[in-house]
């Protein structure tokens, strides 16, 4: 299996360094590097937003502070992600530049400050950033310890300056050819909102058009478009020094103003920031929401991750700022590894004295020392790492697919009606993953640019928005022997977000479920319905009840209250060798554990273990040709016995049939492949 990082291709354990803040404290700079030692890391993220220091002023670079630090930390084994600067520009640069800086969707220009913030259309902040990823690169790729670009930080937000507008109409030219085909697909007539010239097109902004979905729509995709674009020159610059070191950016947790699945292309690496919110009860929720984008990130290249970001203790910038439970450091890290993780990485190594997060978690507090809490569970997080090391040349493997996708998702929730208090579209696919993280078994998420076809069951929860060609995937998964779940709100616009004509599911779908949908009851959030199963099972249900007509479907059960009692909420189709269930409505979780627990028989899904692991105890696999490598994690808050199947041992070599995990608690086995 091929390395993340080939220069070095181990479990990497550190975070982002901030030495550019200490230039003026040598005495603390070689502290740093025992504390490094000490706590058991190996790897720092360096100058994420130090351009400041790196061109002083315009076109005077100043490399030799930088290379003196990396050269220092590769003596003494830690190796380096070289950052570009590019999240934070200097405050010269700002100011002789204005058009640099974001117009927000008020159209009024920000003003010199904050980060995360520059325009990225403009030619000149492009060239700069050009000039200076270049002039990076060739000073740094072919050092022996820098092992990975990172380029930027959480890339994120919109600009709506003239520049970014321009570069929009451009795009929409290119896509629709002619002003009648865009009137057309964007469906203009309607309030007389046609346009008659390129030029009246603007972004959607609340004082103005927000009444076209598939303007909204396209700018949305335009936006994620640009900011590619914008990578795709600081990726280029640094590959051009030496295209064998790897590229990466840091992505967000529940990030939905850009589809990151369309970055796979330009990144060799894909790592993410995530800082779960740890309470003293209710963990259970925030470990399985945090699963499912632990495996998000890994699906998006179908590989291992880095785990870029993370606090070792508490962040700053939540209402509250809670420090971790003992153990939960180990359960939190170890989590993200479980899930395709080779990395796991703090922000940040030492606290900074000033400035916004003086008082964000780190491995070094104020203090300085190594007597700590939290100095001590990060070191011990990096001594287990060094024990799995060899877990790296491993992955996840599922058989269970779930489509979470971005486009979707922003046509779901730009549509009036029919829940306009809350369409939950993310909420519905949680509660079908939370099923199957519950009961031990690997998922992938998907969306609908992707292969469905290896998998054994696809789940996709209100597909809302079909994207051309993925019904003919769907088909021709189900026709082939997979099973296929499907909701309501399913197969209701095609990709310009126009209504599928005909009855739905539209494009074909109908035909696939069995099923014709006729109708949509909207629920308020005091209401609610019942599924009632022929063996007197119910469930109860919420928010949206579809009202579905079986055409051909068997129809396993059916609402229970209201004026459509006794119609069908449940149901199957055989589709070619294939079977095809449609949810009606939003189920309790009871129901969709039942249906996969069921499903999970009937299709021999692969389990981490072979019984459900205990309520709040997450386990999952990491496998490769040779080897399994079982993790368990608990996150229930109490003491949790489990019994593993034949075979596993401990790191130390010593067989282990029963694992006993204190609350919080991390452990891994591994045994040959079976
Ligand atoms: C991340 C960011 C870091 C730091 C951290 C604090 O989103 O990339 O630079 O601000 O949050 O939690």
């Amino acid at each position: 299996m091929k390395s993340l990082t080939p220069k070095y291709p181990h479990m990497l354990h550190g975070g982002d360094y901030n030495p550019d803040q200490w230039l003026d404290r040598p005495d603390i700079l070689e502290e740093d590097i025992r504390l490094m030692k000490e706590a058991h890391i190996n790897c720092v993220s360096v100058g994420i937003f130090a351009w400041a220091k790196l061109e002083p002023q315009e076109g005077v670079y100043d490399f030799d502070w930088l290379e003196k630090i990396i050269d220092n930390l590769y003596k003494n084994g830690i190796y380096t992600v070289l950052a570009t600067p590019s999240g934070a520009k200097p405050v010269w640069m700002s100011e002789q530049h204005p058009e640099i800086r974001r117009v927000q969707a008020n159209l009024v220009r920000d003003e010199t400050g904050g980060r995360h913030n520059h325009c990225y259309t403009s030619p000149y902040y492009r060239e700069k950033v050009k000039a200076m990823d270049t002039a990076l690169a060739q000073r740094f790729a072919s050092h022996p310890g820098v092992i990975l670009w990172h380029l930027s930080n959480e890339y994120g937000g919109e600009c709506y300056c003239p520049q970014c507008q321009a570069a929009f109409r451009r795009w929409l030219r290119e896509k629709y050819g002619t002003l009648d085909n865009l009137n057309h697909q964007w469906w203009t007539t309607f309030w007389s909102h046609t346009y008659t010239d390129w030029e009246q097109i603007h972004a959607p902004v609340p004082h103005g058009e927000t009444s076209v979905h598939g303007l909204t729509l396209d700018w949305k995709r335009f936006v994620t478009h640009q900011v590619i674009d914008f990578m795709k020159v600081e990726r280029d610059a640094v590959k051009a020094a030496d295209p064998a070191i790897p590229v990466t950016t840091n992505f967000m947790y529940d990030f939905y103003h850009y589809n990151y699945f369309k970055f796979k292309e330009q990144l060799d690496v894909i790592s993410w920031d995530a800082y779960p919110q740890w309470r003293n009860e209710g963990n259970v929720e925030t470990a399985a929401d945090f699963a499912l984008w632990h495996d998000v990130m890994r699906s998006i290249k179908g590989q291992p991750f880095l785990l870029m970001e993370s606090t070792p203790s508490n962040t700053n910038w939540t209402p509250v700022s809670k420090l971790k439970k003992p153990g939960m450091h180990m359960a939190s890290s170890m989590q993200a590894v479980a899930h395709g993780a080779n990395s796991v990485q703090y922000f940040q190594f030492r606290k900074s004295r000033g400035s916004t997060e003086k008082f964000h978690g780190a491995v070094v507090d104020h203090y300085g020392g190594s007597d700590t809490r939290v100095f001590r569970d990060v070191a011990a997080v990096g001594q287990r790492l060094e024990a799995i090391d060899a877990v790296t040349q491993s992955d996840v493997k599922a058989e269970v697919a779930l489509v979470f996708d971005m486009e979707n998702r922003w046509a779901i929730e730009g549509a009036a009606g029919p829940r306009n208090c809350g369409i939950h579209y993310a909420e519905q696919v949680r509660a079908h993953y939370r099923a199957l993280w519950s009961m031990g078994i690997p998922v992938d998420i998907v969306d609908e640019e992707c292969d469905i076809s290896g998998y054994k069951l696809v789940i996709a929860p209100m597909l809302y928005l079909l994207r051309a060609g993925f019904e003919e995937k769907l088909k021709a998964f189900v026709e082939n022997g997979g099973t296929l779940i499907g909701t309501y709100h399913t197969g209701l616009v095609n990709e310009n977000d126009l209504c599928y004509l005909g009855g739905w599911p539209g494009a074909g779908l109908g035909e696939v479920f069995g099923v014709w949908h006729e109708d949509t009851d909207s629920l308020w959030d005091d209401e609610h319905n019942t599924l009632r199963l022929a063996d007197g099972r119910e469930y109860g249900l919420k928010e949206i009840c579809a009202l579905i007509h079986p055409r051909g479907a068997q129809v396993l059960g059916t609402y229970g209250e209201d004026f459509y009692q006794g119609e069908a909420a449940l149901t199957v189709n055989q589709y070619g060798k294939g079977r095809a269930y449609y949810i009606a409505s939003f189920g309790e979780d009871a129901l969709y554990r039942d249906l996969y627990q069921k499903l999970a028989g009937e299709l021999s899904l692969k389990r981490a273990l072979e019984d459900l692991p205990p309520e709040g105890v997450e386990a999952c696999l990491r496998e490769n040709g040779e080897a399994q490598y079982l993790f368990l994690q608990n996150f229930s808050g109490r003491q949790q016995q489990v019994s593993l199947p034949q075979g596993y041992v401990d790191f130390q070599g010593q067989p282990v049939e029963q694992a006993c995990l204190a609350p919080y608690d991390g452990q891994v086995f591994c045994r040959e492949k079976q």
